[in-house]
Formats: C-alpha cells, sequence, structure tokens
C-alpha cells in the first residue's frame, strides 16, 4: 500500500465534486477509479471527462477493491450516513463539509473511525490558506498582545442558489450556520482556541421559506467574536473580511479564499521583527517612530512598550480559483500522506465534530430565538 497509488473514487459529480477532480486528476501517487452520482447522466459525463468509470451509487463505489479513499460530495444530509457506511466498507473518506447535519452523528462517525482503523478528513481547506498561517502566528506569538475582539462577516452570492437549491432545504443542508458556518467555527478555534455559542439569529427572506442571513456571538477565551452570513449578493459583490482587534492593534484579512492581509499595530523591535517574518513576502512601513517620552503606555490594565507605529500588507496576487485548487490539492495531499504514514493531518476528525456541535448550538439557539418571537 505504501508505495501503491491511492484508488479514488467521487460520490456526487456536482460544482464542487468536480472542481475538486480537476486537482486530483494530476497529483502523483492518486488512481481516479470511479465516479457515482445518482444522475447518471451526470455520472457518466464526469467519468468520460475524467476517463474514470461512471457508477450509479455509493453501493457500486464500496464494491469495488480498487477504491481505498471515497470522496463524499453530495448535500450534507447524506455525508453522516454515507461516511459510516465507507468506513464499515473498509474506506477511508474525505467528507465535504459539514462532517454531519448533528452532533450525535458526527460523534458516531468518530466512534466508527475509531473502531475500524479508517480515516475520515473533512475538507476544511480554508486552514491550508497561507494567509490563515500566517493570521495564526501573530496571534500564536502574540506580537500585537492578547486577541479581544473579532468579526467575520460573509456577504455571500446567491446566484448559483435558485429557491429550488437543496441549500435552502434546511432537512438537506442544515442550515446555514450547519453547512457553511462550519469553516469558520473551526477556523476560529484554530485562532483562538475553543470557543462557545452564546447567541444566535436567523431571518428568513421575506415572502420565502429561505432563510438566507444567520448571525451568532461567540466567546473564544476573552475574546468576544461575531459571525454574519447572508446569502443574498450578486456574484460581482461576493466578498467577506474578517477583523481581529488585539491590545496593540488589528489584524484583517480579505475574501472566502483569504486573498489579502493587512495588520496596523504599534511594536517594540522585536516585535517588528516578528511580524516581518510572520508575513515574509508582506510589505512592512513604519509610520511613525516614538521618542522615548512615548514609549511607554497602559491600556487593558498593562504596561506597554513601544517603539513604532507600523502597517503590513500582502497581497496574493493570483486568480482565486487557481489558490482555491491549490488549497484542495493540499488538503487531499496531507491526507494521502496520513494514510500512508499514519502520520497526523493538520485538520484532526475531532476538530470536524467540535465544528459540527458549535453549528448545532448557533442553529438550536437561532431556533429558540425564532420560536419565543
Ligand atoms: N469544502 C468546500 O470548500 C466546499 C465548497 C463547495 C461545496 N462544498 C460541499 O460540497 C457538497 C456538494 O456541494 P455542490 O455545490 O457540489 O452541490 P451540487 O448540488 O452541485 O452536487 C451534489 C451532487 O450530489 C448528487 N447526489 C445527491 N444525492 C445523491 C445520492 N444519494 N447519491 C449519489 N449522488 C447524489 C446530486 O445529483 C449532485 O450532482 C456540499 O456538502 C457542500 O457543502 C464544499
Amino acid at each position: 500500500m505504501a508505495d501503491e497509488p491511492l484508488g479514488y473514487a467521487l460520490v456526487g459529480c456536482g460544482r464542487f465534486g468536480r472542481f475538486c477532480l480537476n486537482t486530483y486528476r494530476t497529483m502523483e501517487n492518486m488512481r481516479l477509479v470511479a465516479a457515482a452520482d445518482a444522475d447518471r447522466a451526470l455520472s457518466k459525463a464526469t467519468a468520460e471527462e475524467f476517463n474514470i468509470t461512471p457508477l450509479g451509487s455509493l453501493q457500486d463505489v464500496l464494491r469495488r477493491d480498487d477504491v481505498h479513499l471515497v470522496h463524499i460530495a453530495t448535500p450534507p444530509s447524506t455525508h453522516g450516513p454515507f461516511t459510516r457506511q465507507c468506513l464499515e466498507a473498509g474506506k477511508h473518506v474525505l467528507c465535504e463539509k459539514p462532517l454531519a447535519i448533528s452532533g450525535a452523528e458526527a460523534d458516531a462517525i468518530a466512534q466508527i473511525s475509531r473502531r475500524t482503523g479508517r480515516k475520515v478528513a473533512v475538507n476544511f481547506i480554508l486552514r491550508y490558506s497561507p494567509i490563515v498561517g500566517m493570521v495564526q502566528r501573530i496571534l500564536r506569538e502574540k506580537i500585537l498582545g492578547e486577541p479581544l475582539h473579532a468579526c467575520f462577516e460573509n456577504y455571500a452570492q446567491d446566484e448559483v442558489l435558485p429557491g429550488s437549491h437543496w441549500f435552502w432545504d434546511k432537512s438537506l443542508s442544515g442550515g446555514i450556520f450547519i453547512e457553511h458556518g462550519v469553516h469558520f467555527f473551526d477556523l476560529y478555534r484554530q485562532w483562538l482556541g475553543p470557543g462557545t455559542v452564546r447567541w444566535a439569529t436567523a431571518l428568513t427572506r421575506p415572502g420565502t421559506h429561505q432563510e438566507d442571513r444567520v448571525m451568532c456571538a461567540l466567546e473564544f477565551g476573552d475574546a468576544l467574536v461575531t459571525h454574519y452570513h447572508g446569502f443574498d449578493q450578486p456574484i460581482r459583490l461576493d466578498r467577506q473580511r474578517h477583523l481581529i482587534l488585539l491590545e496593540r492593534g488589528d489584524i484583517v484579512v480579505n475574501g472566502w479564499i483569504p486573498l489579502e492581509v493587512q495588520v496596523h499595530g504599534v511594536v517594540d523591535d522585536t516585535q517588528r521583527d516578528a511580524l516581518a517574518a510572520a508575513v515574509p513576502q508582506g510589505v512592512l512601513r513604519t509610520v511613525k517612530e516614538y521618542p522615548e517620552s512615548e514609549q511607554r503606555f497602559r491600556s487593558h490594565g498593562r504596561e506597554h512598550y513601544v517603539t513604532a507605529e507600523v502597517f503590513l500588507d500582502y497581497a496574493i496576487r493570483a486568480p482565486k480559483m487557481d489558490i482555491y485548487g491549490q488549497l484542495i490539492g493540499s488538503l487531499m495531499q496531507d491526507f494521502a500522506n496520513s494514510i500512508r504514514t499514519n502520520q497526523r493531518t493538520l485538520v484532526s476528525l475531532e476538530d470536524a465534530v467540535e465544528a459540527v456541535k458549535m453549528a448545532e448550538a448557533a442553529e438550536n439557539l437561532a431556533r429558540q430565538r425564532g420560536s419565543n418571537l
């Protein structure tokens, strides 16, 4: 197995599954074997494009001895049952987010994975973003002090989500917190440590059953955080922004696939060097050098020593979809290595379970709030 190519099958040849195939087709040590979809015409067209075998169902995939790894890219309500069936059949699973639409189901998957010794990865691609890693380093090394507040605003497009799309049917998608919010619950746990959802709400588009805007407030240690997701924008205005406020500055990240980071703060000489090392290709500008009389101050109940005010900017100059493809490839490479060598992946199964539980907590709070109105 160690040197044998990993036999891969896709279940769910929709928009995202086919996009992933484009990346996986070029990966060494990976052999695309089959593509299955309930829509036979779609699995046939996908199989022809990628020169693999078309299949109709998960069961057809599980019967194949040459498939070692199944990629589940069907709507969220199928993720739990499909992943469990794959594990019981001795296959490893790359599951699209969310791992499941309930915490109990996510826990059951983790249990089956431990019992069968088969691995599950969830496609939390954001974690492989270089900009996410830069922010993580600034936070971990406390270069700008402790985080106090963060806010994530997701103004997402809905042009590819007509009213009939499974996204709007909560029995299939789990709702926005579960279908989409999981990415960001997971990301903020990495950035800020364990978190708790304290408040949540949701709004339905007037005259429809489409819940298109959700919002929640969370505590991560001593940081107060809000997440907003709205799916009501044209594609050309689709935009996302993270703002993280710290004791001595702030970090702004732009893009759902992060493409830009801007850091502003006051630092001493060591911290200035640490910022430059955290964002090596960034442009670091010192806009003010403080005279000795202004280098010490007290704020947030603490003494601070700084020598300069700085701005740091970094932008990835490549098309978003190219970066998206790279993140998909990095995650798969990490997962394939872990199957071969038993090393840990950057995103653990426990992380994926925890993200579903946070999303479920937000969904439950929003629902309770709705029923009280
Ligand atoms: N990781 C990411 O960044 C990312 C990005 C986009 C979408 N996704 C996830 O990928 C999944 C698929 O999303 P999409 O946008 O491609 O949806 P989609 O509707 O375009 O594709 C889903 C496909 O699954 C097929 N399908 C449905 N039920 C099936 C069944 N029982 N057996 C076999 N096939 C079945 C459908 O026919 C369809 O072709 C979702 O879970 C979504 O959350 C992840």
